[in-house]
């Protein structure tokens, strides 16, 4: 097949996380836009592509009629970048999250159902090994049927900047990472949350910089999510502290260790005998952006449909919203993804 011609749009921080497997892979960047010209050209002469600098990008996507565009903007820009993409016939990988708003991102799905265009959002943890290892030996049922999910996340994070000032820091940028994830090692989809947001004692942002969520989830599961951007001290990893119940053993994933669990061994004693086993680690074949990467370029190459697909990826960001939404109100609220 002809090398896949891509649009890069926004030649930010993240960008750097880009540029190498798209060379790597061989798509042919045929533009990069940004609203700063001066950073477009900057990205292409660092990474030595052949390809134009813009702020247009309605006459880039014109002009060059790419296969896919790779939407790299901050959040507030996710849905009009997309948006024209879609609608001038390419398919789209965005950064996450999908977009600032649930309405913006329902907006997104409709225009990929219009346009008929693949329209999937970045999840970069998921293409991880530990987190695939975990959700097989889940799905294949290693500690019985789940029952219970606990993740801890503590970080000290002194970022300075936009996360300092901006209202719901952990769970608006960060959260999002760990509501994907719970929905992908789980094999659970969300229903309803009950989360309180706070700003601890000390805390050096503006916003809520933690949070306590109960998310009850499908098939009964549920999730308890704790979290905090401004714990300093015994930090845990930035995939968090995780802890999966079923109900024949539990499997703990901890500091980005790789992932152990114990199973019941038998059916007598006050605790019942259990084995050690270590998840067995599957292989991933792209990591991190790597991997959303190959996810589009697979769609593009067989029709298989990535696992971030618009329609499942809004599931995630509706976790989001409907935990602020029951922070403020104080109630239990349903987490809908399309209305
Ligand atoms: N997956 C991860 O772990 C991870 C990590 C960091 C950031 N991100 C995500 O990546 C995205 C970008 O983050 P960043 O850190 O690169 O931000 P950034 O501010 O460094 O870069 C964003 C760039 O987009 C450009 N831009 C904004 N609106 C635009 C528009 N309408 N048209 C063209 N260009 C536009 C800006 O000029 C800027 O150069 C965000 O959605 C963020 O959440 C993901």
């Amino acid at each position: 097949m002809a090398r896949e011609k891509a649009v890069v749009v926004g030649a930010g921080g993240i960008s750097n996380a880009w540029f190498g497997p798209l060379v790597q892979e061989e798509v042919n960047v045929a533009a990069v836009v940004d609203l700063r010209l001066e950073a477009a050209r900057g990205q292409i002469e660092k990474y030595g592509l052949s390809a134009e600098a813009s702020t247009d990008l309605k006459a880039m996507l014109e002009k060059h009629r790419p296969d896919f565009a790779v939407d790299l903007t901050i959040p507030e820009s996710h849905c009009s970048v997309t948006c024209a993409a879609l609608e001038a016939g390419c398919h789209v990988v965005s950064e996450k999250p999908m977009a600032s708003g649930m309405e913006e991102a329902r907006k997104m799905v409709r225009a990929a159902e219009k346009t008929g265009r693949m329209y999937m959002v970045s999840q970069s943890r998921r293409w991880d090994a530990r987190h695939k290892s975990i959700q097989e030996a889940v799905a294949r049922g290693r500690i019985g049927e789940l029952t219970t999910v606990d993740c801890g996340f503590y970080l000290g994070a002194h970022f300075g900047g936009f996360r300092d000032e901006m209202p719901s820091p952990l769970i608006l940028d960060m959260a999002i990472h760990h509501f994907d994830l719970v929905r992908y090692m789980a094999g659970a989809d969300p229903v309803a949350v009950y989360a309180k947001e706070f700003n601890p004692k000390g805390s050096w942002y503006k916003g809520d910089a933690a949070a306590l969520c109960i998310f009850e989830m499908t098939d009964g599961v549920m999730f308890a999510y704790r979290g905090s951007w401004c714990s300093e001290g015994c930090h845990t990893d930035w995939n968090g502290n995780w802890r999966f119940v079923g109900a024949s053993g539990s499997i703990l994933y901890e500091q980005g260790e790789a992932p152990r669990g114990q199973a019941v061994a038998g059916d007598t004693g006050f605790n019942r005998p259990l084995n050690d086993f270590q998840v067995s680690l599957s292989e991933v074949a792209r990591e991190g952006m790597h991997g959303g990467l190959g996810e589009m370029l697979n769609y593009l190459r067989t029709g298989a449909v990535p696992q971030t697909e618009c329609h499942d990826n809004i599931k995630s960001l509706a976790m989001v919203f409907a935990a602020i939404e029951s922070s403020r109100t104080g109630q239990r609220v349903p987490v809908m993804a399309m209305e």
